[in-house]
């Protein structure tokens, strides 16, 4: 069951100059949040989230960051990929209304979290924060299923001029949301866990991912738990329990890296 299944690229797409999707066949179920370990024989195995969800594919959108993203970078239609998963525990998403913010490559996620909302019928609205416009990706397609995106920038280039956090705030001051959702940079989440007060909180937090199914506890947080196992999606309950949030995570080896 935990073996990679080769599977075949079917369609891919520059979302950006250095985020790309890659769709593949890949039948079955899964939830927004959860996440596949995808093999590029001869380089690595590393954990991605879900960007799209059909019957039949499925799809993924990385930014080309080290030797696996780059590797995955230049595949394009007909070639094969190890697959395996879908992983861990996606996002709860309930009726009601929910903010859903993403930052960065957490954009990915958030937006098939947002697409199984608007299918659903529950009312959302959603930020996409980046560092400037450039970097903007999933704009046009959260616009087919959702009428309000707000984007921020931190540079001004587009949208509100700041930080994605700091928009949440404001709208949080404004509206009345039953839950926030959220992928990003930790500190973001953070910082947007502190603005909740009251309403209940989502985070998809990333890990160092070995074995992805709750064995090597490479991936542990806090006290014992595994994000492959019990995440990558957490509440807001457990996360203000953990002293790491938002401060560092550990790398392949377990040395812990401060967040910047
Ligand atoms: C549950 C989950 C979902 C993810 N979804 C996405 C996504 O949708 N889009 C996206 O662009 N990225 C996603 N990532 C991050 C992605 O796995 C890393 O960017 C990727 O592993 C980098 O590999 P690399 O060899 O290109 O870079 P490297 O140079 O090896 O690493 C760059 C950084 O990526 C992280 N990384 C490397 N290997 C792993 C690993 N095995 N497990 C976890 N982190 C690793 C490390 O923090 C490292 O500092 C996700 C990570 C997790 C844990
Ligand atoms: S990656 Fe092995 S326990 Fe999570």
């Amino acid at each position: 069951m935990n073996k990679p299944t080769i599977t075949k690229i079917i369609k891919t797409q520059m979302e950006t100059k250095d985020i790309k999707t890659l769709k593949f066949y890949y039948p079955g179920k899964m939830s927004p949040g959860q996440f596949f370990m995808i093999w590029i024989p001869g380089v690595d195995e590393i954990p991605m989230s879900a960007s799209y969800i059909n019957k039949e594919d499925k799809g993924i959108t990385f930014k080309k960051v080290g030797a696996a993203t780059s590797a995955l970078f230049k595949m394009n239609k007909g070639d094969k990929i190890g697959v395996r998963g879908p992983y861990g525990n996606g996002f709860n998403i309930k009726r009601g209304k929910t903010l859903f913010i993403g930052g960065g490559t957490g954009i990915a996620t958030i937006t098939v979290a947002v697409e199984f909302a608007a299918n659903k019928k529950f009312s959302s609205d959603v930020i996409i924060g980046v560092k400037n416009k450039k970097e903007l990706f999933f704009e046009n397609r959260l616009k087919k299923f959702i009428n309000k995106v707000y984007v921020s920038t931190d540079d001004g280039s587009k949208g509100y001029k700041g930080f994605a956090s700091d928009l949440t705030k404001h709208l949080l001051s404004k509206n009345k949301y039953t839950s926030v959702l959220t992928c990003g940079p930790e500190i973001m989440m953070k910082q947007i866990l502190s603005a909740c007060k009251d309403t209940q909180f989502q985070a998809s937090i990333e890990r160092y991912m070995k074995c992805s199914v709750g064995l090597c506890g490479q991936c542990c947080l806090g006290n014992g738990l595994r994000v492959c196992k019990e995440g990558p999606v957490f509440d807001g309950k457990t996360l203000k329990k953990i002293p790491e949030f938002g401060v560092y995570k550990r790398d392949a080896s377990g040395r812990k890296i401060k967040f910047k």
